[in-house]
């Protein structure tokens, strides 16, 4: 299986790197975003969009997917390529932290979760094991190890306990897994408790996964309690595999997690961000709920490749907004996916010039400026 989840490094600047992710549905270039699509879709938009903008891998969600249709169904069409015919690699989540934030009356213990359903109020149980089974099924290339992510705050003994915990779920999670060609990755926990941390570092690494996650973050912790944790996770992670930081994030969290070595992010901000009406250029973000945009004759963002920022100016696509029409949410997602993308794609050029470090602080220093 090592060859098959073969992570070649490209180029490096700093603690940043551009590298190559072998997969068995194709190889991705990382650093690289990934499009959440929750329940077999990514919300609005259809898979041809998808691969236009450049998504590289999207993410599919054990909880949902399990609960609605069940995974029987998707493993009937060949897994979930065949599923949502989108036809590149996958990676799921295994749910524990779907249950968390969206399940009720959820009870955890040592075997698992137990929770209502969130659809029919059906009790549910969630081990290690059915989270792997479930997984396979759904057949991702990529697939998380059944993990605990504590709540923001929580006491430090939770934390600790917890993160112990999810060293045992990781082993009952490589213990259950049956097949050779889905990469699981561990999920590193410990809160932004640098000792913590290390501790969760020292239960996972010796499992040698194809690569490891950073968790537990971006649960409403401040920023500045976040980075340092990301950097001091990534920088104990091994050089060679490939590093994910789960739930990030907004734009400037990407460019601060690729300074710090991360290279794989997923997060359902732009996709909700722009059914709320927003759109992310690098002047900030563009509120088009506002009056201002409504007579403006220029794209959402002049500096885009997309089909709306092609093809729209900002007052029309403002109009569809204000009109509540289904158009508008979906250009909407579509240009805020691919300035991620686009941000990503500038990130690596800069890291293969060797300049990362100088673009990154000039995008920042117009992203903040701007904030239109
Ligand atoms: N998504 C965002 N954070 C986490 C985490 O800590 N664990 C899992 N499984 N998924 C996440
Ligand atoms: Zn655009």
């Amino acid at each position: 299986m090592g060859a098959m989840f073969e992570f070649d490094i490209q180029h490096r600047d700093g603690r940043a790197r551009v590298a190559r992710f072998h997969t068995p549905r194709g190889a991705v270039t990382t650093p690289m975003f990934m499009p959440v699509g929750t329940q077999g879709t990514v919300k609005g938009i259809s898979p041809q969009e998808l691969l236009d903008i450049g998504s590289q891998m999207i993410l599919g969600n054990t909880y949902h997917l399990m609960l609605r249709p069940g995974e029987a169904l998707v493993e009937a069409h060949g897994g979930l390529p065949g599923f949502t015919a989108y036809p590149r690699p996958f990676l799921t989540d295994s749910g524990g932290f779907q249950v968390m934030s969206l399940g009720h009356m959820r009870k955890i213990t040592e075997q698992g979760v137990t929770f209502k359903s969130h659809l029919d109020g059906s009790l549910v149980d969630l081990t290690p094991e059915r989270s792997i089974q479930v997984q396979q099924a759904l057949g991702a290339d990529v697939i998380m190890a059944f993990d605990e992510c504590p709540p923001y705050p929580a006491e430090r003994d939770y934390i600790q306990r917890s993160l112990e915990r999810t060293e045992r779920w990781l082993a009952r999670s490589l213990n259950a897994k049956t097949n050779d060609h889905q990469a699981l990755f561990a999920i590193v926990q410990g809160g932004i408790h640098p000792d913590l941390r290390q501790q969760s570092l020292d239960l996972t690494l010796p499992y040698q996964t194809p690569g490891f996650a950073i968790g537990g973050l971006a649960v409403g912790e401040p920023k500045d309690a976040m980075y340092p944790a990301v950097a001091f996770t990534a920088e104990r992670l091994p050089e060679h595999k490939p590093r994910y930081l789960m739930g990030v994030g907004h734009p400037e969290d990407l460019v601060a997690g690729i300074a710090l070595g991360v290279d794989m992010f997923d997060c359902v901000y732009p996709t909700r961000t722009g059914r709320f009406g927003y759109a992310l250029t690098d002047d900030g973000r563009l509120n088009m709920n506002s009056s201002a945009p409504r007579r403006q004759l220029e794209p959402m963002d002049p500096d885009c490749d997309c089909y709306a920022c092609r093809h729209y100016t900002r007052a029309y696509l403002a109009h569809l907004v204000k009109a509540e029409e289904m158009l508008a949410p979906r250009m909407l997602s579509l240009h805020n996916l691919r300035y991620l993308h686009r941000l990503v794609e500038r990130a690596r050029a800069a890291i293969s010039r060797g300049e990362f470090h100088m673009w990154a602080d000039g995008w920042a220093q117009r992203y903040f400026k701007g904030q239109i």
